[in-house]
């Protein structure tokens, strides 16, 4: 038999949340405060690109596990557990601000029964599990920290193919209840304190940024001393203590988690009086890649770039999601159109024009289009399918034959056998 489950928001954390945990046979209501969005979840539709969450929505339905309700309050009242998925937005001081978490938590406070344990599944600074419960004002109910380490685009089989699964409590008993929600998944089950929990979520996060700034760094060194960052990466990855993942250099990490929560740490180690000048910098080396690759289009636009047209591939922050939440490729994009080059785009995941985050830029329906006359074309998602356009297509519309892979996707030698110049990352 099922619990019974409420999930508090239905973003990327808590539809997937809900609907795998229906899926592993917990009847699941989930709660939103954006009236179009719970009917059309109701009625199956997802308003997110995520590998296999249509499906697990559309069996959770159809199995009677899954359902969609207006206002947390009315999915807590039968709840034993309680997921609060809420986004906790970067604040003016670079900390996360709480204040969705909290507002909920004063909601369903009077609705929920006695032993409810409430999750925080956000990532929230290290201490929120006690602010939770203070706003709950209730005795009787158990918070709990668990983390998620969802990546967007594979979250669902992440989260059904965990590494791990982290709980933080004081109450034993009430971590060993979630545990139980889990008991059918792989992956080592870790039992902390609320304190530890929460600061597992920050750590990793924030290494798996250092490991990606880290390799941009090396991928500027490689430049200068003429090596080549592919061969570097995977000499350093065969040793079994460095590994290979999480090491591919690209254009800076962005998205919704690492800018986020690496800011974050910095103003959780500084609040509580240590200088996390190594995550300070691991920040600066991003922002610096940023710039790195848009001097790089720049330089093949023959320095200036006023009136110049930049063909761009790619918008999201990553290949197989739809999120333009903290692009580089919008960043890159806007150091661009500040300059005065026109900005012409393409992106398979990208169909609506009208998004704030794209104002100035000219989105194209088809790569093609968007390399028309362009000065330079600029690869910045590593969407797989940018590897079988043609360039010989490419050439006979493009202005002038230059293309930057900032995300080292695309065949370099054919491309430069067809006369383009190209300019990769830590390699030309
Ligand atoms: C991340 C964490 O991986 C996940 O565990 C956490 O819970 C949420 O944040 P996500 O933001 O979906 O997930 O994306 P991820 O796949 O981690 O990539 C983050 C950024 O780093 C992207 O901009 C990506 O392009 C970049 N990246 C990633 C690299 O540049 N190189 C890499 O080797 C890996």
């Amino acid at each position: 038999m099922g619990s019974k489950i409420a999930i508090i928001g239905t973003g990327y954390v808590g539809l997937t949340t809900g609907a795998c945990l229906s899926h592993l046979g917990h009847t699941v209501v989930c709660a939103d405060v954006v009236p179009g969005k719970v009917e059309s979840l109701s009625r199956g539709e997802v308003p997110i690109l995520e590998a296999g969450l249509d499906e697990l929505v559309h069996d959770g339905i159809r199995d009677g596990l899954l359902s969609f309700v207006l206002g947390a309050e009315n999915a807590v009242g039968d709840a034993e557990f309680v997921f609060l998925c809420l986004p906790t937005p970067q604040g003016a001081d670079g900390a996360a601000d709480l204040s969705f978490i909290k507002e909920a938590a004063q909601q369903i406070g009077p609705y929920l029964q006695p032993e409810t344990v409430v999750i925080n599944k956000s990532t929230v600074p290290v201490g929120s599990a006690g602010e939770v419960a203070k706003k709950l004002e209730r005795s009787d109910v158990h918070v709990v920290s668990n983390p998620e380490f969802l990546r967007e685009g594979t979250a669902v089989d992440d989260f059904l193919n965990p590494d791990r699964v982290v709980i933080g409590a004081d109450d034993r008993g009430a971590a060993d209840r979630v545990a139980a929600l889990y008991d059918k998944l792989p992956g080592e089950v870790l039992i902390t304190d609320p304190a530890s929990a929460e600061t597992i979520k920050y750590a990793s996060n924030a290494f798996l940024a250092t490991k990606i700034s880290f390799v941009n760094a090396m991928a500027a060194v490689c430049e200068e001393v003429g090596a080549d960052v592919q061969d570097v990466v995977k000499g350093m990855g065969l040793d079994q203590r460095i590994g290979n993942r999480f090491l591919v250099p690209g254009p800076g990490w962005g998205g919704s988690c690492f800018p986020k929560d690496s800011h974050a740490l910095v103003r959780i180690a500084e609040n509580s009086g240590y200088q996390f000048g190594l995550l300070r910098q691991v920040i600066a080396v991003n922002e610096e890649q940023f710039g790195r690759v848009a001097n790089k289009i720049s330089r093949f636009a023959r320095g200036s770039l006023e009136g110049k047209t930049i063909a761009v591939w790619g918008l999201t922050f990553k290949a197989a999601t739809d999120d333009l939440r903290d692009s580089p490729s919008l960043n890159i994009i806007n150091r661009l159109l500040e300059v005065g080059a026109t900005v012409r785009a393409y992106d398979p995941a990208v169909e609506d024009a009208s998004d704030v985050r794209l104002a100035g830029i000219e989105i194209c329906g088809d790569p093609y289009e968007a390399a028309s006359g362009a000065d330079v074309l600029a690869v910045l998602t590593e969407w797989p399918e940018f590897k079988d356009l043609s360039f010989e297509k490419v050439g006979e519309v493009i202005g002038t034959k230059a293309v930057v892979d900032a995300r080292n996707l695309l065949d370099r030698d054919a491309i430069k056998g067809l006369g383009f110049a190209y300019d990769g990352i830590g390699r030309s």
